[in-house]
């Protein structure tokens, strides 16, 4: 979806391109990871920390000529203007002879082809070789900084020049009137400049200096010389005098030419018309969305408008960041996959996140997604799985949450061969499985009684109770569970029924309601399956839901005072009977077919902390009677449970006020 901020950015990104642009880094050393940002010679390596533009190789190092460029080229000037680029390079030599004098030299280049020349070693510093010197193919600019003196020819030993084409230089001057001596071994600090068809160079051997010695300054036009598009690099070669040329360190700040000039027409006329028919463009694609959008979801509003207008909107991130996160989606790092869509593993900002990709085309998917959104983005709970933020562009809605490394609560749960996701055959301890129950029961307590707003989470079962690092339960997928249609609550399906079969209250396959009780049902059952295990394929056939599930089987062993046999047999040994008991009451309570008779989250909390005795549970489980008949007496504690009965479904988000 294009958004104005986006519109904006693209009308901002091509006035940047036009008007002016510019070519800066920085290499405060050369690591192996630089590589790929140069482009070397055969014989050039990074090495040490450095470039090592002739092979550092000892007792071989002798006729090498090697260079080194920065991968990207720069542009210096182009026909259409009058004005060159300008540009501002430091770098850190260091040469160390190996004979006396060291031979030959190094040289910053500019160039437009970074090949190096065949048979360029020796006195040619890898700028020309026999062929080339003295043409002005292919264009070459260089800052000799030669160590011995070839010929008559050539400068002294230990000097500075300035070479166009050509190993002589059309300028030169010593440096040991300067106190620099190249081939020393000690850094070299050099500063070239190029601004006003000037090209001046510093120098010092005193790292902490501020570099104002000026070595040399000739008028230059370098657009004279060079071609409109060049690399920046370095060459060296040696003889057999010979020395390690290493460049290490370099930094580059310049402008660039790509058509800036107000004094130009051409480009007074094709801005505004680029900007014209790239405005047209846009609004186009925009209309003709907002179409689309109008014809296919006319009954909701903007997702972005919803989302953003809810006060604690957490944070929105791109997609593209999103999809560099999982690699773009990758499978490989999928974690699962469930009716709304999968969710991958990523790792966003420096850390690790679950993706949650909803499906595209899904109309329920997008309200649930909002409602997600909008509520967790509000709530803050230790035992709530964090949602980080959301993203919804390019028909994606993605959600973004902290990273659970020890997944699904369920995994550790099933008591049978197939193990699911327990490959280690961890088993969780009776200690573990209680601080889960509890954890989830505060997070309950907080949704139902502790924030602003009463939320009904609607899907709690096993696989929604995530283990963080240490194990620590944390309730997660809240608003993602098939929803009933506002419109329709007159006439409630039970086929669009929320929730999952098992964990669903009786009532709920009457009314089509999500109460707070039908989340006491849910959590209920959640207890009974942490503390007996879970076992595959008899409990949620839905065949017969009501009575072919773990609380029938619990109540029964209850009834014949033989709860303790529900007990899952692993961790059998370990568990403190009277608190075990207490778990499976309380759980049975939650369970109660009449909703009048559940406990509250509030007096969960109490017995699960001891501080109150569990509800008393008949031996028989209770005839499920409908209408529910209020009970008689009221708990004092629970005298809240019948002002919030049956808040009635709301569609999107289940937000009743208190
Ligand atoms: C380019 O500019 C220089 C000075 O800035 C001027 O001397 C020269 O005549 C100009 N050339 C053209 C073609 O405009
Ligand atoms: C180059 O850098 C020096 C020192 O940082 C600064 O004084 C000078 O203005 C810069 N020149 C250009 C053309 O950027
Ligand atoms: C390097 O050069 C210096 C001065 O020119 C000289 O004294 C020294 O012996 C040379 N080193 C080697 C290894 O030849
Ligand atoms: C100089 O280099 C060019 C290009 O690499 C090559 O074609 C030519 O043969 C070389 N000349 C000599 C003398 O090696
Ligand atoms: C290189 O070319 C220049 C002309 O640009 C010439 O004067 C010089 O002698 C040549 N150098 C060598 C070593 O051939
Ligand atoms: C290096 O430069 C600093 C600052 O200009 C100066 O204080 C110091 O004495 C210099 N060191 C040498 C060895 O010249
Ligand atoms: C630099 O050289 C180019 C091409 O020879 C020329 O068009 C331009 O006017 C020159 N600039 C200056 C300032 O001399
Ligand atoms: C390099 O070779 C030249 C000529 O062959 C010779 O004069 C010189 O001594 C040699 N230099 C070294 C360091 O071997």
């Amino acid at each position: 979806m294009f958004h104005r901020s986006q519109l904006l950015a693209v009308i901002f990104s091509v006035i940047a391109l036009v008007h002016a642009s510019c070519l800066s880094f920085k290499f405060p050393n050369f690591q192996p990871s630089d590589e790929p940002s140069l482009i070397l010679s055969k014989n050039s390596k990074l090495y040490l920390e450095a470039i090592q533009v002739t092979p550092d190789i000892r007792g071989e190092i002798a006729d090498y000529s090697g260079r080194a460029f920065y991968g990207k080229p720069y542009r210096l000037w182009t026909k259409s203007q009058n004005r060159t680029a300008e540009f501002n390079t430091t770098f850190v030599l260091n040469i160390k002879n190996e004979t006396s004098p060291g031979g030959e030299g190094l040289a910053f280049i500019l160039t437009g082809d970074t090949t190096l020349p065949e048979n360029s070693a020796g006195e040619w510093l890898g700028i020309v070789n026999a062929t080339t010197n003295g043409t002005s193919h292919p264009g070459i600019l260089a800052v000799e900084f030669d160590t011995r003196q070839n010929s008559d020819e050539d400068g002294p030993n230990n000097h500075l020049g300035i070479n166009i084409n050509s190993i002589n230089s059309m300028m030169r001057v010593s440096l040991q009137d300067f106190g620099i001596t190249l081939s020393s071994g000690i850094d070299v600090m050099i500063r070239v400049q190029y601004a006003e068809d000037v090209i001046s160079v510093f120098g010092s051997m005193n790292r902490s200096a501020d570099m104002k010695t000026l070595l040399i300054s000739p008028p230059l036009n370098l657009s004279s010389y060079l071609p409109e598009e060049i690399f920046l690099g370095f060459s060296a070669s040696t003889s057999n005098y010979t020395e390690l040329n290493c460049v290490r360190a370099w930094e580059f700040y310049g402008t660039q030419i790509a058509g800036d000039g107000p004094k130009l027409l051409w480009v007074w006329i094709t801005v505004p018309a680029t900007l014209v028919i790239l405005g047209g463009v846009i609004f186009f694609l925009l209309w003709q969305r907002k179409r689309r959008m109008e014809m296919s979801e006319e009954a909701y509003p903007r997702i972005e408008d919803q989302i953003q207008h809810s006060s604690m909107a957490p944070k929105k991130f791109r997609l593209g960041e999103i999809r560099k996160a999982t690699g773009r989606f990758s499978p490989q790092n999928k974690l699962g996959e469930g009716g709304f869509g999968t969710v991958y593993k990523g790792f966003l900002r420096g850390k690790e996140v679950a993706v949650k990709r909803v499906s595209k085309d899904s109309r329920q998917g997008k309200q649930e997604f909002v409602a997600e959104v909008t509520i967790i983005g509000s709530l803050h709970h230790r035992n709530l799985v964090k949602l980080m933020g959301w993203c919804y562009e390019s028909r994606e809605l993605v959600l973004v949450y902290e990273f659970m490394p020890n997944g699904g609560l369920d995994n550790y749960l099933y008591d049978d061969d197939e193990k699911l996701g327990c490959e280690d055959g961890l088993i969780l301890s009776w200690k573990t499985r209680h601080s889960a129950i509890y954890g989830v029961a505060q997070a309950l307590d907080y949704l139902h009684n502790g924030c602003e707003k009463k939320v009904l989470h609607r899907d709690i079962k096993a696989s929604n109770i995530l283990l963080d690092s240490d194990f620590t339960a944390k309730l997660g997928d809240f608003g993602l569970a098939r929803t009933i249609q506002k419109r329709d609550e007159t006439h409630h399906s039970t086929k669009a029924i929320a929730g999952t079969p098992g964990y669903m209250a009786p009532e709920t396959f009457l009314t089509g309601r999500a109460t707070v009780e039908t989340d006491v049902y849910a959590f209920g059952v959640v207890m009974l399956q942490v503390v007996c295990g879970m076992r595959r394929g008899n409990q949620y056939s839905q065949a017969d839901e009501y009575n072919n599930n773990i609380v029938h089987w619990v109540w029964e062993l209850y009834g014949k005072g033989k709860l303790l046999a529900a007990v899952d047999s692993r961790i059998v040994t370990e568990i403190e009977e009277e608190r075990v008991e207490v778990v499976l009451v309380l759980g049975l309570a939650c369970c109660h077919p009449n909703p009048h008779h559940r406990p509250s989250m509030r007096s969960v909390m109490q017995v699960l902390t001891g501080e109150v005795a569990p509800p008393e549970v008949p031996k028989e489980r209770p005839a499920f009677v409908w209408p529910a008949l209020p009970p008689s007496f009221t708990h004092g504690a629970d005298s809240s449970l019948t002002a919030s009965q049956l808040v009635p479904f709301l569609g999107v988000g289940e937000v009743t006020g208190r």
